[in-house]
């Protein structure tokens, strides 16, 4: 199948899943002027399992706060509001995806964990680089969910993309161009476009292998490209197989960045990525 036909068929799929209404009702109370911390907080109490995960990760060393966090109001004003927005959505859309896989090969675990350590790699670089932090944590967290879509609708694609890796020693992105012309930033940024996630975020999941043509938010997607190919580089991929890529100039040179300075930074970024087991079990 190429990629025009996989398009369709994905056009065709009635059970494309769906974010929790949860994340929907928090995004449109908080672009609401005068909103308070108890209203969110209620807005997210509708959910019990997501306000159980809220709770379960604030209180994880990731937010390093010093005392117990008991309520979801009190998670809300330590976290503040767009902290708060982002944590619903990364639980939100990793309770939508997070299904059992039938691709051998395609290890759910191991994704998720890239996908973790990605946005922890990425949260490090945004601290660094005063970007925003949380955002950009999020946006490592959803970069490869494409990845997903094949893994649960297109599976004979999926197959063929891993024995194409294995046999030519060629990344995950271009064997896909191979065998269907068309990338997980693509099958990715449909399903975000569908879910209404934010513009920067669609970007991301678009552009994250070719960070020069970015128009909406470049910063963020250089910090999500370099911190795909730090992970990777530190085996987390669950591709093993795949070579690791060089970081795209672009994002060097938008970020004003060099390799020399990620490799001052590279002790820390490892003590970053080793929290993601820990942060994976408390998201799921
Ligand atoms: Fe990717
Ligand atoms: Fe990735």
């Amino acid at each position: 199948m190429n990629w025009e036909n996989l398009i369709v068929n994905l056009e065709c799929v009635d059970t494309l899943p769906t974010l929790p209404t949860v994340f929907t009702k928090v995004s449109e109370l908080i672009a609401k002027p005068n909103v308070t911390a108890k209203q969110l907080a209620e807005v997210i109490q509708t959910d019990q399992a997501i306000s159980m995960k809220l709770l379960k990760i604030v209180n994880s060393p990731f937010f390093g706060f010093s005392r117990k966090i008991m309520t979801v109001q009190d998670a809300v004003v330590l976290l503040g509001f767009n902290a708060t927005k982002n944590t619903v959505m990364s639980i939100s859309i990793f309770r939508a995806l997070n299904h059992g896989n039938t691709v051998s090969g395609f290890n759910m675990k191991d994704f998720w964990k890239h996908s973790i350590a990605t946005g922890l790699i990425a949260r490090y670089l945004a601290r660094k680089l005063h970007v925003d932090a949380e955002k950009a944590f999020s946006a490592g967290i959803v970069h490869d969910i494409g990845k997903i879509i094949l893994q649960q609708y297109f599976q004979d694609e999926l197959e063929k993309v891993l024995s194409v890796i294995a046999e030519k020693k060629i990344s995950f992105y271009e064997a896909e161009l191979e065998v269907y012309r068309g990338t997980h930033c693509d099958l990715g940024s449909y399903l975000a476009d569908k879910w209404n996630l934010p513009l920067p975020l669609i970007e991301v999941i678009d552009l994250h292998h070719t960070p020069g043509e970015a128009t909406e938010d470049p910063r963020l997607v250089s910090i999500v490209h370099i911190a795909n190919i730090l992970c990777k580089g530190m085996g987390l991929d669950f591709a093993e197989t795949s070579p690791n890529k060089e970081i795209d100039s672009y994002a060097f040179a938008r970020l004003d960045l060099s390799a020399e300075e990620i490799e001052k930074w590279l002790e820390e970024i490892q003590n970053e990525v080793d929290q993601a087991e820990e942060m994976f079990k408390n998201i799921q």
